[in-house]
């Protein structure tokens, strides 16, 4: 049976790697690498998952150099030579292992005001949004949005200033300035005009290359350049 060489991350950010080897098995994921890792040679290896399906967003890692979603990225894709790295994601603080702490992803989607604000109340009738119109299109552009953070692990510009809000956050707060059932869509534009928010975005395109959901946080934050410039002329900000 042909067995896979592992390097996998161990420690916190002043950690290093170890070396295990895996049994190489047909249809295998990176995620079951480390599963198995973790169930027959380390049982203290510490790491993340929930589905397994690619709906919840928590197992995405470092491999091979590269952030991806480990279940549903197959081992003969991203193996060259039969030898895997795998680490925690970049741009997060490393808890243990293969364990980033989210805190501040997740805070940065509040700092982009990325809680629906709602004008009904239980006793209206639903809302009634054209399937069709534009706004709904954009909103549903980046809507399957899992929350994984491969996205923000690839940003540069998140790299160079920790302050920056990231793709993800900017994403979402797009999604919501083009629901048309949000009423807090001044105060959003707002949170996310600033110094950290859509205009220090560089284009890379590094985050709508690596999503695993094949959205475009690239584009979202480009239509945030567009309403934030917009409202600013109009004295809105
Ligand atoms: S397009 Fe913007 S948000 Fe996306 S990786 Fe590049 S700098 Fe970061
Ligand atoms: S935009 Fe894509 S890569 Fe970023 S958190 Fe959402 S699903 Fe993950
Ligand atoms: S374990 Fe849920 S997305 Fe991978």
């Amino acid at each position: 049976m042909s067995r896979l060489r592992v390097d996998v991350w161990r420690g916190r950010a002043d950690g290093r790697y170890q070396r295990f080897e895996v049994p190489r098995e047909e249809s295998q994921t990176v995620l079951d690498v480390v599963t198995y890792i973790q169930r027959h040679l380390e049982p203290t290896l510490a790491y993340r998952f929930a589905c397994r399906v690619g709906m919840c967003g928590s197992c995405a890692m470092t491999v091979n150099g590269v952030a991806r979603w480990t279940c549903r990225t197959h081992v003969a894709k991203v193996a060259s030579d039969d030898r895997l790295e795998i680490g925690p994601l970049r741009n997060l603080p490393v808890i243990r292992d293969l364990a980033t702490d989210m805190r501040e992803f997740f805070d940065k989607w509040a700092r982009a005001k990325g809680q629906f604000a709602p004008t009904a109340t239980r006793r209206d009738d639903p809302a009634r949004v054209a399937p069709e119109s534009r706004s709904r299109a954009a909103a549903d552009a980046g809507i399957e949005c899992i929350g994984c953070g491969v996205c923000y692990a690839s940003c540069d510009v998140v790299a160079w200033n920790p302050d920056y809000l990231g793709p993800a956050a900017l994403n979402r707060a797009w999604t919501l300035v083009n629901d048309v059932r949000d009423a807090a869509r001044a105060e959003r534009l707002r949170a996310v005009s600033g110094d950290a928010g859509c205009h220090s975005c560089h284009t890379h395109l590094a985050c709508t290359e690596r999503c695993p959901k094949q959205l475009s946080p690239t584009a979202s934050i480009a239509g945030l350049k567009r309403a934030t410039a917009l409202a600013l002329l109009k004295g809105e900000l």
